[in-house]
């Protein structure tokens, strides 16, 4: 009995066994006993976790626009994984990465490579508000636990929403919603042209500033395509600087950096009493990218900055510096707290994630202290609640181009019901 039971582990071992055979097996007395005396088929030392592996698949761009934003999101989790050792709910946590790139079919084949062919137990990440909307119906209906690193296509929070899929990072909506007044009631800013990628999360970005801001707007829109490859000059000239009090602006990864380059070489945005917009297009990212060409005096709205005066931000600032050499950004926060979140949550269902309607429970409820500030989901979205920090571009002696936070808005949640 023993023999064979080793014959059918080495064989399905060297095929790639799943998580299904591993518990079936598992299941017997026999198999236990076997699984013992061969060496067990989990892949941990004796101290580590004994259950079956828990199979993680992260879908994020690691090419073309949005890279960078796939590579920050995936450091940050890694480490949060790092610092838990690898294991959450005594099953070490095993990850398989898919590029998620720009366009829809792309991102949908990820998403079927880590489903279908790596067999995941729960599947994190999307970058842009299209894929993440675009896949949402598989998630859905293949019932397979997801946490949404970036994309913030508002429907996902809205009409869209799954029970399936929880947000770990911010709905258009809210990092540009308090800007508006901001804009017209703090900086007396009467007039603005709109600048933004011109896709979903460029469109609901500005649609969710003109719901306050009371002024009134130029009379064209700048809108770039996303990830544009071709040059900027004619977009950077659209500007009216001599029209507008401000503009407010929509991109993000190398759609910034190559807007900000151009807009310094044309001395565009030196013309104007206010440069606004949602904090991406200067996160740190950009900033580390474009050095001087930074637009000193922006102002951005966003749920985090690196200047943040938190013990949870300091600790994680430091740790992420010292693993990567570079000051962490936004999505590095939002790929640290996604980590957490499924951290908890395996722990909170000792790694017992056969019970969905238990594991998403669980997911709803993690909150905690993150280096944002409070983390919790709101139960009418499934989406995180945000403070909003009103930033403002400095050249810092210490940490040279950086966001200072000027104000502060707690409790932003999505309107969604
Ligand atoms: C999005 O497409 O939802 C998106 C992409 C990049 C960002 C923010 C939002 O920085």
């Amino acid at each position: 009995m023993a023999e064979e039971l080793k014959t059918f582990l080495d064989r399905r071992l060297a095929e790639g066994m799943d998580r299904r055979d591993f518990l079936k097996l598992g299941a017997s007395t026999a198999g236990l006993a076997a699984l013992a005396a061969c060496g067990g088929a989990t892949t941990s030392g004796p101290s580590g976790p004994t259950g079956p592996d828990f199979k993680l698949g992260i879908v994020l761009p690691y090419s073309q626009v949005y890279a960078d934003l796939g590579n920050s999101i995936t450091n940050g989790m890694l480490l949060y994984f790092e610092q838990a050792g690898n294991q959450a709910g005594n099953r070490k946590i095993v990850v398989t990465k898919a590029d998620e790139q720009v366009a829809l079919a792309d991102a949908v084949a990820a998403t079927k490579k880590v489903v279908e062919q790596d067999g995941v137990d729960m599947v994190a990440g999307y970058v842009s508000s299209p894929n993440a909307n675009g896949n949402r119906n598989y998630l859905d209906s293949n019932k397979i636990p997801t946490l949404i690193a970036n994309a913030g296509v508002n429907a996902l929070s809205r009409a869209n929403k799954s029970a399936f899929i929880y947000r770990t990072s911010f709905s258009n909506w809210q990092p540009s919603h308090p800007m508006g007044s901001y804009l017209y009631d703090k900086l007396a800013v009467r007039t603005v042209q709109l600048v933004y990628a011109n896709y979903g999360a460029g469109i609901e970005s500005v649609g969710s500033f003109k719901e306050t801001f009371k002024g009134s707007f130029g009379s064209d829109d700048v809108k770039p395509p996303l990830n544009n490859t071709g040059d900027w000059t004619p977009f950077v000239q659209k500007i009216q600087p001599d029209k507008v009090d401000a503009v407010y602006v929509f991109m993000s990864g190398t759609d910034a950096i190559g807007f900000l380059k151009k807009a310094n070489e044309l001395g565009t945005l030196r013309k104007l009493k206010v440069v606004a917009g949602s904090g991406f297009f200067v996160e740190q990212d950009v900033l580390g990218a474009i050095g001087d060409a930074a637009p000193v005096g922006a102002v951005t709205g966003l749920h985090w900055a690196l200047t943040l005066d938190s013990k949870e931000n300091k600790d994680f600032v430091s740790r992420y510096q010292k693993k990567h050499g570079k000051p962490p950004d936004v999505f590095a926060v939002q790929g640290w707290d996604t980590g957490r979140v499924i951290v908890e949550a395996l722990n909170a269902v000792k790694g017992k994630t056969d019970n969905k309607d238990a594991f998403l429970k669980a997911i709803s409820q993690v909150s905690f202290k993150s280096p944002r500030g409070d983390f919790k989901f709101d139960p009418a979205t499934n989406n995180v609640i945000n403070t909003i920090y009103v930033r403002k571009l400095v050249k810092d002696p210490k940490l040279g181009y950086t966001n200072q936070v000027i104000d502060t808005v707690p409790g932003v949640a999505d309107p969604g019901k």
